[in-house]
């Protein structure tokens, strides 16, 4: 052991140099309240039986709830769950009152977003210092792909972008194949998938891409100029061609003094469809936390700033 004027901080520094992830463990107090404290003591035990395990300061406020329920779910953090962690680090807080949760199938609180997820019952439970240890049998578990929260000499491991060398790991070049690790493959599925119900229902009322988004340009804003749209739409990865005419001859726009607006028909429409949209962005949401559709929203804000021409 090292020499030092605290060795209790130095055996804390060291141990510390172990990197693990970090988990929330749950369970439900006696009371019928939810209960749960982040840690990073999980390890995994045994295969067969399955079994892991965690270990619990007896000074935790959770300690009872734990001791006597019988059964506990670890949630191991995706990378994104860092305000999480912190939330569930703080003793006696009303913890759960910010997270999406049910109860699991042995009655722990299970939370909606995770990378893995681990329900158990627990088996023994051994002295261990100013600790318990919990030996949990895994009745149940579900793992997702999703990069994990890391913590290493008492911090969370900022995730470093990869290697330009690596990136190319997720194209097969010899044979010219995208894998699904490819984010700009995974960006133009996610858009081909989402939009094609919206291209189905466009078709059916005899409407373009081009017209639909001169039709939204001129709900946001309108009047417009014909050459402010023309100038505009090569944003949204469109030519307008002869499209101003065609809309207006279909009635769709009416040209006035000032520049083109919507018509009658054509706001009929874009409303129409607009609504048909935001059901269909509500039913994809359903499958999502509320804190993943905002994470998703700010990582694809930032990539259309980062990409875009203004
Ligand atoms: C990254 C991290 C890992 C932690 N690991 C553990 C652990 O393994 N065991 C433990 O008892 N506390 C651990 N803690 C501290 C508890 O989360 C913290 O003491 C919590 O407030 C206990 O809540 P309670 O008093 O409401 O039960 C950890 C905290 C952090 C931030």
């Amino acid at each position: 052991m090292q020499n030092s004027s605290n060795p209790e901080i130095e055996f804390r520094n060291a141990l510390g140099s172990f990197a693990t992830g970090v988990t929330i463990a749950t369970t439900m107090g006696g009371d019928g309240q939810p209960v749960g404290v982040t840690a990073s003591s999980f390890n995994s035990v045994s295969l067969d039986p399955p079994l892991v395990l965690w270990s619990l300061a007896k000074s935790s406020l959770s300690r009872e709830a734990f001791c006597n329920s019988g059964h506990f779910a670890i949630h191991v953090l995706a990378a994104s769950q860092e305000a999480l962690s912190n939330l569930f680090a703080r003793s006696g807080e009303d913890k759960f009152a910010a997270v999406d949760w049910s109860v699991g199938e042995l009655g722990s609180p299970i939370f909606s977003h995770h990378a893995a997820l681990f329900e158990c019952r627990t088996r023994h439970q051994y002295e261990g210092g100013d600790h318990i240890i919990l030996v949990g049998e895994v009745v149940s578990f579900d793992a997702r792909d999703e990069a994990p929260l890391l913590f290493h000499g008492g911090r969370y491991v900022e995730r470093r972008p990869r290697p330009v060398g690596e990136a190319g790991q997720s194209i097969d070049i010899e044979h010219g194949q995208f894998s699904d690790d490819f984010l700009f493959y995974l960006l133009s599925r996610a858009h081909f998938h989402t939009s094609r119900p919206t291209r189905e229902k466009l078709a059916e009322n005899g409407l373009s891409m081009e017209e639909y988004m001169a039709l939204a340009m001129l709900a946001m804003e309108a009047p417009l100029s014909g050459e402010a749209i023309a100038e505009r739409l090569p944003h949204t990865g469109h030519k307008d061609g002869n499209l101003l005419a065609s809309m207006e001859s279909k009635g769709l726009i009416c040209a006035g003094s000032d520049g083109y607006d919507l018509a009658d028909s054509g706001r009929k429409l874009f409303v129409e469809m607009l609504a048909f949209g935001k059901a269909l962005e509500a039913d994809l949401a359903d499958h999502f936390t509320e804190g993943e559709i905002a994470e998703t929203k700010r990582v694809l804000r930032r990539i259309i700033e980062l990409t875009g021409e203004g």
